[in-house]
């Protein structure tokens, strides 16, 4: 005899709607499979069309939280809402209802995991997040149930879908930044407001999740380095190309003697990298483990039935497991003290400039490297016909330095009449 689970679901939007759906067409697959009845009791929505047009029944649509929290035939309730207003303020009702919590929402874990694994523990019941980062890839069950007797040193991965898109396609098409958003936004791949794809805040709650389960311990959303795509231009995408190069938005984590490490911003990787031919909209994250060595998940990392996916494992992990599995702050005494977080992290560095084709500029501006460490693999000086304004392009790839030594360098170049700094990107082995 399967074991019954009502669970309620807080919001039908893409990915409340894709749970619904994939929880309503597999029931009889969860039954056979993993001897566990789903039943779908209630759904909360703002407007009762979205739950009519998904052929939910009156009987079984809410518009009041409280309503739903103390409905005795909801075990597990599913949010889905987004964002940190009432999508926190309905999940501490849950808890404090003694309802297990399976959430797609990464800013509200980012953010708020602490208050809400305190709320969850204290009531005995769940807290689950896998769909909160990397949609269908299942990441979080990874680190915590796959590699988990390994330290895992680093992690690096293309966690955010829609920048993807934007790069794979700047690099396709030769097409500039803002007239690529705009054909992301046409197929709807980028939101109207693309901010937090393309400034990267949306890698950023990702990566803090992800890194404070794979280094066991706490990465604060603050402590993570932020820079999005927004200031990306072509010359740079096809000159690194050229190079050999291709440039992705990457998430990375670091667990060094030094410190940890988490930063998302562009990089340039070889184009060998695993990670250069994840394209389009796709993920990826590729992890380091000191026992597993290296270890590479791919798929697609947004979108209703992908996400679904990683929200009803969680539901089925939590209906068929009677002890409760507490994802992060694994050592709470160090969560929030004794981590040490690298700030003036090293990187080799892709720098472009705009200089005057004459003598004298190449060793000047080497002398300026040399005076602050900065040790050059390899340059590339372009043609006249590439030159703007007079003024030709010239490479410098780097060999890895510190962040302050880059910036010291290119403020005393920026000073130089004849040679002006245009770009400066991270480049990862
Ligand atoms: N907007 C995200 C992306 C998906 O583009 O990958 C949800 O996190």
């Amino acid at each position: 005899m399967a074991k019954k689970v009502g669970v309620a679901i807080l919001g039908l939007g893409v990915v409340g709607g894709g749970t619904y759906k994939t929880l309503t067409e597999h029931k009889d697959f969860y039954i056979r499979t993993q001897n566990v009845e789903i039943s779908v009791e209630t759904v909360l929505v703002r407007r009762k069309e979205t739950a009519f047009d998904l052929g939910i029944e009156e009987d079984r649509i809410s518009q009041n939280i409280v309503e739903v929290v103390a409905n005795p035939a909801v075990d597990i309730v599913i949010e889905t809402i987004g964002g940190c207003g009432v999508a926190k303020e309905y999940v501490l009702a849950a808890l404090a209802h003694g309802k297990t919590v399976v959430t797609a929402n990464k800013e509200l874990i980012s953010k708020y995991s602490h208050e809400l694994e305190k709320e969850a523990k204290r009531n005995g019941c769940g807290l689950y997040f896998e769909a909160s980062c990397v949609g269908g890839v299942p990441i979080i069950r990874t680190l915590l149930d796959g590699v988990q007797g390994n330290h895992v040193t680093e992690m690096m991965g293309i966690i955010n879908g829609t920048t993807n898109f934007i790069l794979t396609k700047m690099a396709q098409d030769g097409a500039d930044y803002e007239e690529t958003l705009k054909e992301a936004q046409r197929l709807g791949y980028a939101e109207a407001d693309p901010t937090n794809d393309v400034e990267a805040f949306d890698a950023l709650y990702k990566l803090s999740i992800l890194s404070s389960i794979a280094f066991h311990t706490k990465v604060p959303h603050n402590k993570v380095f932020r820079e999005g795509i927004s200031s990306i231009q072509k010359e740079d995408i096809a000159y690194g190309k050229d190079l050999g190069y291709t440039l992705k938005l990457l998430a990375i984590g670091k667990n060094t003697p030094e410190g940890l490490e988490a930063r998302g911003h562009p990089t340039i990787i070889k184009k060998n990298h695993p990670l250069a031919s994840v394209n389009d909209a796709y993920n990826a994250v590729f992890l380091k483990g000191d026992a597993v060595g290296d270890v590479m998940l791919y798929g697609k990392g947004a979108g209703a039935l992908p996400t679904a996916s990683a929200v009803v494992s969680d539901v089925i992990y939590a209906a068929t497991h009677s002890d409760v599995k507490y994802s992060t702050f694994k050592n709470t005494a160090t969560a929030d003290a004794n981590v040490k977080f690298v700030s003036d992290f090293k990187s080799a560095y892709y720098i472009r400039l705009e200089v005057e084709d004459r003598a004298g500029v190449l060793a000047k501006i080497s002398g300026i490297f040399a005076k602050y460490g900065v040790s050059i693999i390899e340059m590339v000086q372009k043609s006249k016909e590439e030159a703007n304004n007079g003024k030709i392009p010239l490479i410098f790839i780097t060999h890895q330095t510190t962040e302050n030594s880059v910036k010291k360098s290119v403020a005393k170049i920026n000073e130089l009449d004849f040679a002006k700094v245009k770009t400066t990107i991270r480049v990862e082995a």
